[in-house]
């Protein structure tokens, strides 16, 4: 399968997918690398595995409807079959998701449905959670609420502050990420209400 991946940071999820495509049975093959700012270690590491980037600020744009057409189309050239928002830090908007809906996946560095948004791991310890974890999901129009492909649980430590607790849980989700964007790709998968279900609808 082709795989798109867009970041806006440190790239380690970025990496563990390139690591694991590296595997020809693993099935995906990273077509591009996206990001809306530049000098991040994301495309770093994308650039040293010799597979094409871009990068689209919103700022270059008029609006953030303007941009989000951009990125549709710049995705869309690279034909995916999957996309992967690996700490992508903007929402995708309706020009993106009328082209990507249902074949979209984010990670989230919580249990959903709690702590939605930028800081699932500093809200987690905030709130008093004794367990935490990292959310796989296919994206929808809102933040962090699509329709749950897998999810991983993480002990929140009472030593814990917010660095080593997103620290511990992004373990997890690289391995959560790598399993199952392996199995998406490898399968035809489709969404039955708000159930990630491998294979073709019956009907
Ligand atoms: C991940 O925890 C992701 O869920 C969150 O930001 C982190 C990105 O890490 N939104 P990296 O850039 O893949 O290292």
């Amino acid at each position: 399968a082709r795989l798109v991946v867009l970041v806006s940071g440190s790239g380690t999820n970025l990496q563990a997918l390139i690591d694991a495509s590296t595997e020809p049975d693993y099935g995906v093959d990273i077509v591009a690398v996206g990001a809306d700012r530049d000098g991040i270690e994301g495309l770093a590491r994308a650039e040293r595995h010799g597979i094409e980037t871009f990068v689209l600020r919103t700022s270059q744009f008029d609006d953030r409807a303007a941009w989000d057409v951009a990125l549709a189309e710049r995705v869309a050239a690279r034909e995916p079959d999957l996309v992967v928002l690996a700490g992508f830090m903007k929402l995708t908007g309706p020009a993106f998701l009328a082209l990507f809906g249902g074949r979209t996946l984010n990670t989230h560095p919580a249990l959903s449905p709690s702590f939605p948004g930028m800081h699932g791991p500093r809200d987690a310890l905030a709130y008093g959670v004794k367990v935490t974890g990292a959310t796989l999901f296919v994206v929808d129009a809102g933040v962090d609420t699509g329709p749950i492909v897998a999810q991983v649980a993480v002990p929140v430590l009472d030593t814990d502050d917010e660095a080593a607790l997103h620290e511990r849980i992004k373990t997890s989700e690289r391995a959560m990420l790598v399993e199952w964007v392996g199995t998406l790709a490898r399968h035809d998968f489709h969404i039955d209400d708000r159930a990630v279900r491998l294979g073709r609808p019956a009907n």
